[in-house]
């Protein structure tokens, strides 16, 4: 579904005005998970079929919010100044530190953001482009001034280690943006927008428990707790990569045509392409399809593999910070997850300085300080 366009000489859209990311440093090669899960696999076959060749896993002393924290704090010294302090976070993650309560109130906290609104966002690996989506409109309506979109995984802690099918995939990391108002032909402009879902495939891409469905406890009959208490599978992501494989190709492909028509623009105007990094090979075939060149083609699959809802603007503040692209040069981004869902936005290439950092480990928590009644 493609958004609305704006009226005829609204020009105010929201700009990426601070880009940040933060990758946890343990870098783990395909050699390394293929020995710790003992899987029936090789190397050759996993950067062969993905293009992976590494990953960066968190570790138990650091959680989603840690990355966040960090990724949102390097977006915001990388806008400056200039920019209004944020006055609304928005998290997208599929791994957050808690089920309740969201994760994106700490993070605000640590961040010193006062009592700004803030929540997560579930719409996994699309995460971050629903979140731009959202944090847009909620810019260009007049209900902020200066959200922040960060996205933030830790799939280390949902992926199974000894399944040869996900486990060489996944890595930890996360990446965001600081976003004001301004003008359609500035560089880091976000134009036009497209984001769509099909829960008919729910089943493709799961955590079965944790949910209502099946609780991390067990159900409840209501003669005591434990009866189909979740096995280790249960706790674990599970794909069925064949099928998610073409869903991919498919709405990634569609739902950048969408966007680009929106926009006005042809394919192969296109300066930077830049696909949810899951699979190498599901990045050239959305690309060959819609007619975008190879050299415009950007991504860092090959040292960070799959972070899920991080890894658009991951690779974003990657090819950013090697000045892949000259600030103002026409971009699509496009991403696809589980839900399933998907998102395409067209934008003008940022000219932010990239700011990345380590992971900020969370301070002591301090006993909550009572309001006063006035
Ligand atoms: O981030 C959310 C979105 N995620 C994606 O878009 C990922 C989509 N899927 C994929 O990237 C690919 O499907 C995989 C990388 C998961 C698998 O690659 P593939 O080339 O599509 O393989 P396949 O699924 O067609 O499976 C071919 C064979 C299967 O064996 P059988 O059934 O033909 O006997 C798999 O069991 O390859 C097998 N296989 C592996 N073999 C060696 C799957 N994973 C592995 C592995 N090593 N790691």
């Amino acid at each position: 579904m493609t958004s609305p366009s704006s009226a005829p000489g609204d020009r105010a859209r929201a700009v990426i005005a601070g880009i940040g990311s933060c990758l946890p440093p343990l870098v783990v090669t395909n050699t390394q998970v293929i020995a710790r899960g003992n899987l029936d696999t090789t190397d050759a076959w996993i950067t062969g079929r993905t293009g992976i060749h590494r990953r960066r896993l968190a570790g138990p002393a650091i959680s989603t919010g840690d990355l966040a924290t960090a990724a949102a704090r390097a977006a915001i010294d990388s806008a400056g100044s200039a920019v209004p302090r944020p006055d609304l976070l928005l998290l997208a993650t599929t791994t957050p530190d808690r089920p309740c309560p969201a994760t994106a109130p700490e993070v605000a906290h640590r961040l010193g953001l006062g009592t700004v609104p803030a929540f997560d966002l579930a719409a996994v690996c699309s995460g971050f482009l629903y979140g731009l989506v959202t944090a847009s409109a909620l810019l260009r309506s007049g209900t902020c001034r200066a959200p922040l979109v960060v996205a933030a995984e830790k799939y280390s802690t949902i992926v199974d280690p000894f399944d040869r099918d996900t486990a060489p995939l996944f890595g930890d990391a996360a990446a965001a943006v600081a976003l004001r108002l301004g003008n359609a032909d500035e560089p880091g402009a976000v134009l036009e927008t497209d984001w769509g879902s099909d829960g008919g495939g729910s089943d493709l891409i799961t955590v079965a428990a944790g949910g209502s469905r099946l609780p991390a406890t067990g159900i409840d009959t209501g003669i005591g707790i434990g009866i189909g208490t979740p096995g280790h599978g249960d706790r674990c992501f599970r794909m069925r990569g064949r099928q998610v494989y073409a869903h991919a190709v498919r709405r990634m492909t569609s739902s950048s045509e969408a966007v680009l028509a929106t926009t006005g623009w042809r394919p192969e105007e296109v300066r930077a392409f830049i696909g949810h990094q899951a699979n190498q090979r599901i990045l050239d075939a959305v690309a060959d399809r819609l007619g975008v060149p190879p050299r415009h083609r950007l991504g860092n699959i090959r040292d960070v593999g799959n972070t899920a809802g991080a890894s658009v603007p991951l690779a974003l503040a990657d090819a950013a910070a090697r000045h892949a692209c000259a600030p103002g040069a026409r971009t699509l981004l496009t991403a696809f997850g589980g839900g399933l869902t998907w998102a395409s936005a067209t934008l003008l290439w940022p000219d932010a300085p990239v700011r990345t950092t380590a992971p900020e480990p969370r301070p002591p928590l301090h006993d909550h300080q009572e309001v006063s009644p006035p």
